[in-house]
């Protein structure tokens, strides 16, 4: 018999089904609350509210889990392939050699852009921020691919899926690329994802770039530990956009723009930023902690606390090994790495910290990695969209195949009460037409 609890309301009673997920999560469903009570409920930024069921990602933020369909991510750490782990998110199970090799032959099918694309990168300004570029772009992929508007075959869907995973990469290379003012590297057939990426990136025409295998490897898993994150902001926007029908270049579209938030994705790039202030002596360890803990400062320890971690998230501390690793392995010695932990040292000790159970996120120490990779820091969280794309496409396809209705959430209204609209001439206007405004004011000269 499926569980229920009474809610009363005005004398009415009602039972709302309670909804109990395959890790024992329960939850109300208020589906037919406003049908039987004209009330709704309101949780601002969503801290208690479900927007669906889903079996890609299992988070339990209290014991600090993470697992990707049911497989812990501590498990990747040994041997990581970020595109085997985009296959298991997207379809539900780890590929066999088959699905593998079929997948990793779209990529490289796939990973070339339509030549006149290039002629929108020479259009964006040299400043122009990577993550507006990729948004752009990946957006722009649904103009020169309309056959993958309508997903009407598992085929195709792969091919669309292969194809975003494999063009953000050709995409955010080319960016930076064109920021530099250097030439194009073509995606190298003969090379596996991450290493084509830092080919493309880096390979000058005299001297192509070459990955080794540790480096190989964490960026490898640094993509795997950004892949799927459940519910966060820019998976959500994906879900929501997609749920109007909007196709799956759309909807990876918005995901980028909610992942641009320093809040959100562009944290990785905000704690780079807070290290190296820190590290100029701008302000001391201490002062940046002392402003971290004033509301008023507008300042806030970047990298850290999280809306469901509230003892430790997994990633930073899979991320701390990747970077002290590669540091060493790179024979880096970087003085951001040591910033990083004393601020850690320092918080983990700090009762501000510790009784909001705030803690290190993914973002704190992704940005040394990728430092330390030799990434550009406005390249941060594009590496960030470029290892969430596969979490991301997962839930859109997860959403069509549960044939969800589109997101349309309600609202208290708190503005004015009815009134009446109020002629122009009793406001001052010497007429009813707008050209009456203008004779007598200069028109202004463009500005862009
Ligand atoms: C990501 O959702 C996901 O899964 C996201 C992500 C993913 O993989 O997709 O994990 C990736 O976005 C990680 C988060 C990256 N962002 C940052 O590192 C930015 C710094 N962190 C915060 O802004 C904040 O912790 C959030 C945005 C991450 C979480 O915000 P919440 O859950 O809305 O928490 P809150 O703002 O309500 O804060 C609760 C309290 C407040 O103090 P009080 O009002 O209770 O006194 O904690 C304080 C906050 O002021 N607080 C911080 C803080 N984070 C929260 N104070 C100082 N420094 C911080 N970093």
């Amino acid at each position: 018999m499926s569980e229920s609890v009474p809610l009363t309301i005005d004398g009415k009673t009602i039972e709302l089904p309670v909804v109990t997920g395959s890790e024992d999560e329960k939850a109300l469903d208020i589906s037919k609350l406003r049908d039987a009570t004209g009330y709704i409920t309101l949780d601002q930024g969503y801290g208690n509210t479900g927007s669906c069921t889903s079996a890609i990602t299992y988070i339990d933020g209290d014991a600090g889990i993470l697992r990707y369909r049911g497989i812990p991510i501590e498990q990747f750490e040994e041997a990581p392939n970020f595109i085997e782990v985009c296959w298991l998110l997207i379809f539900g199970n780890l590929p066999s050699a088959e699905e593998y090799g079929d997948f990793s032959e779209r990529l490289t099918k796939h990973a070339m852009l339509n030549e006149s694309m290039k002629y929108h990168f020479q259009g964006f300004p040299n400043q122009a921020p990577p993550m507006a570029i990729l948004s752009a772009m990946i957006n722009a992929l649904s103009c020169f691919h309309p056959d993958m508007i309508e997903m009407d075959s598992d085929d195709r869907f792969i091919t669309a899926a292969a194809r975003l995973i494999s063009k953000i990469r050709t995409i955010a290379a080319f960016a930076h690329r064109s920021s530099i003012g250097r030439t194009y590297n073509y995606p190298n057939p003969n090379l596996l994802y991450v290493e084509n990426f830092m080919h493309m990136l880096f390979s000058e025409p005299h001297a192509p770039h070459e990955t080794d295998d540790i480096v190989r490897l964490a960026f490898n898993l640094v993509l795997i530990l950004h892949a799927d994150h459940e519910q966060n902001c820019s998976t959500s926007t994906v879900r929501l956009v997609g749920s109007s029908g909007a196709n799956l270049f759309a909807s990876c579209a918005a995901g980028v723009c909610a992942l641009w938030g320093p809040l959100h994705g562009g944290a990785n790039v905000a704690v780079l930023e807070m290290l190296e202030q820190i590290h100029k002596g701008d302000l001391s360890v201490e002062e940046y902690m002392r402003q971290a803990k004033d509301k008023n400062s507008g300042i806030r320890l970047m990298g850290f606390g999280h809306r469901v971690y509230k003892s430790f998230d997994p990633r930073a501390q899979m991320l701390q090994r990747v970077a002290e690793k590669l540091l060493a392995h790179l024979n880096i010695n970087d003085p951001l790495l040591e910033i990083g932990r004393r601020l850690e040292e320092i918080a983990l000790n700090d009762s501000y910290f510790v009784e909001r159970k705030l803690y290190p996120n993914v973002d704190f120490y992704s940005g040394i990695i990728l430092r330390a990779l030799g990434i550009p820091t406005n390249m941060f969280t594009v590496v960030f969209a470029m290892g969430r794309m596969p979490g991301w496409i997962a839930h859109w396809r997860e959403q069509n195949l549960q044939g969800s209705r589109i997101g349309r959430p309600r609202q208290i209204y708190t503005g004015p009460e009815m009134n009446d609209y109020v002629p122009r001439v009793q406001r001052g206007w010497v007429s009813d037409s707008a050209a009456d405004i203008i004779p007598g004011r200069p028109r202004p000269t463009f500005d862009l």
